[in-house]
């Protein structure tokens, strides 16, 4: 414990402490502070804090109170010559203090102009008000006279501060001698018994405790985490997703995506070089109706009527929607088809160009539902649902286009922060020509619907910027601190 705990306890056993700043003038009020907190935590003392403004004079000042003001200076200057002193000589003489004390001594009325010289016109020496204010203010830290303190801080002579000081009583614990205080109570204390006697620090429940160095969920996770739950929640599979490159024929041809359509175009698809080709799928009896589907028609579809290529449907491709695994589980649904729902939240790549909201690979919520006799009614109750336990309450559809679904609608959520209308996701029923390619009952319909996972979460956390959220620019400080989530009406 430090010397100066000690010099505080002897000075208590004598009389209570009621202004330390004046029992201890050279301690500072933090290492003041410092010693009453911890003999306070033991109880050996009380204190209060007093805080109060007080003034302090600035270095002019200082050497006015030594020197005599500006003004006496001048006036000083002025008496002792016989003759006066030559209004051009006030400068040499005094130096920037002349000019500062001239117009006060003029306005006191202590001296007066004789043609080109000063000279006094007072016969006795008047009192120096300026140097008598500076010393009391010195002296006590303030002035009574408001106006005088005022002038004298418009002078720029005074300066207010604040004085922390602190008024110390004796507290139920006190004596002279500190005790050590155990921080740890150990298996020897317990053995031995002497635990009953040591004198222990008491627990400080304000204190904030260090922080771990552990490791923090990304805001992406932990978004991905509250949808799985709604989704497990509704009944739904999770399809594994851990499959980024696929062939074109997964990700565009058994979609029903037209081998020129402009999603396949090298600006909006990343094409793999090493290996370029993917292998033949294995069920050729579906590869066969896929090529049928796009080149001639089928399944009441007059289909797209060009020369359909396998060699551009083997093409690798970074996958541009998890609609790829989608078709891939529903595939195999067709081969013991029954109602069922999966979905899956992952990771999709598109050449596109990089700005504040968009990046060149960002996750996909998608969901599917496979049934009978589904109708596009089924799908907007299933929306409204699935978005009111997101706490998406308004929601509204637009006719859209996607070459796998018919029809296919764009959901809008109204987002009272923006106060408008934003676009949340894409959804509509699978084609015919594509689930019954597949070997899925033609009584059998799938809905689908999709949403990229970075948009709510930028929604959630306030972030205009993507690349606040993904990416080498990310604050490590804001991953690690960023509050849990719990979807409900914040979201949009
Ligand atoms: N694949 C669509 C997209 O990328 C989303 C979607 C999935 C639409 C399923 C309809 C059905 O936006």
């Amino acid at each position: 414990m430090s010397d100066l705990a000690h010099k505080l306890l002897q000075a208590l056993d004598k009389a209570p402490v009621a202004d330390t700043s004046v029992a201890f003038p050279d301690v500072e009020s933090t290492v003041m502070l410092g010693a009453l907190k911890s003999l306070a935590s033991r109880s050996m003392v009380t204190y209060e804090t007093k805080e109060e403004d007080y003034w302090v004079l600035t270095a002019e000042a200082e050497e006015i109170v030594e020197k005599g003001s500006h003004e006496m200076r001048l006036l000083e200057e002025v008496t002792k010559r016989v003759e006066g002193l030559k209004l051009s000589d006030v400068a040499k003489v005094l130096g920037a203090s002349g000019k500062l004390g001239q117009q006060k001594a003029f306005k006191n009325g202590w001296v007066k102009k004789d043609g080109d010289k000063l000279v006094a016109s007072v016969t006795s020496t008047p009192e120096d008000t300026t140097a008598d204010d500076l010393k009391t203010i010195q002296a006590t830290g303030t002035l009574g006279d408001a106006k005088e303190l005022a002038e004298l801080k418009k002078r720029k002579l005074v300066n207010k501060v604040k004085k922390v000081t602190y008024s110390v009583a004796k507290g139920p614990e006190f004596a002279l001698e500190i005790q050590k205080l155990e921080t740890d109570l150990t298996s020897d204390m317990l053995q031995n018994g002497s635990w009953k006697k040591l004198p222990f620090k008491p627990y400080n429940f304000n204190a904030e405790g260090a922080p771990t160095a552990a490791g923090a969920l990304h805001p992406l996770t932990k978004v991905r985490e509250e949808f799985r739950q709604i989704f497990f929640a509704m009944g739904f599979t999770e399809m594994a997703t851990n499959q980024f490159v696929d062939s074109g024929f997964w990700n565009f041809d058994a979609l029903f995506v037209p081998q020129q359509h402009p999603a396949r175009d090298l600006q909006d698809t990343f094409y793999i070089k090493d290996p370029v080709k993917a292998d033949e799928p294995e069920d050729k009896e579906y590869w066969a109706k896929v090529k049928q589907v796009h080149q001639d028609g089928a399944f009441g579809s007059i289909g797209y009527r060009y020369p359909w290529s396998a060699d551009e449907s083997l093409r690798l491709v970074l996958r541009t929607h998890t609609t790829a695994v989608s078709t891939k589980v529903l595939h195999q649904l067709a081969k013991d088809p029954k109602p069922a729902r999966f979905f899956s939240i992952d990771r999709v790549f598109r050449n596109e160009a990089v700005d504040a909201t968009h990046l060149a690979e960002f996750h996909q919520i998608e969901g599917v539902i496979a049934d009978y006799g589904l109708s596009l009614g089924d799908l907007i109750g299933f929306m409204n649902r699935f978005f009111t336990r997101m706490g998406v309450k308004q929601l509204r559809f637009k006719p859209a286009y996607n070459p796998y679904t018919e029809p296919s609608l764009e959901i809008f959520a109204w987002h009272s922060g923006l106060n408008k209308w934003i676009e949340i996701g894409n959804s509509g029923m699978f084609r015919p020509e594509m689930l019954q390619a597949m070997g899925l009952p033609e009584g059998m319909q799938v809905h689908g619907f999709g949403l990229s996972l970075e948009r709510p979460t930028m929604i959630k956390y306030g972030l205009s910027n993507i690349r606040d959220l993904v990416g080498h620019k990310v604050n490590l400080s804001f991953i690690e601190n960023n509050a849990a989530v719990r979807l409900d009406e914040d979201l949009v």
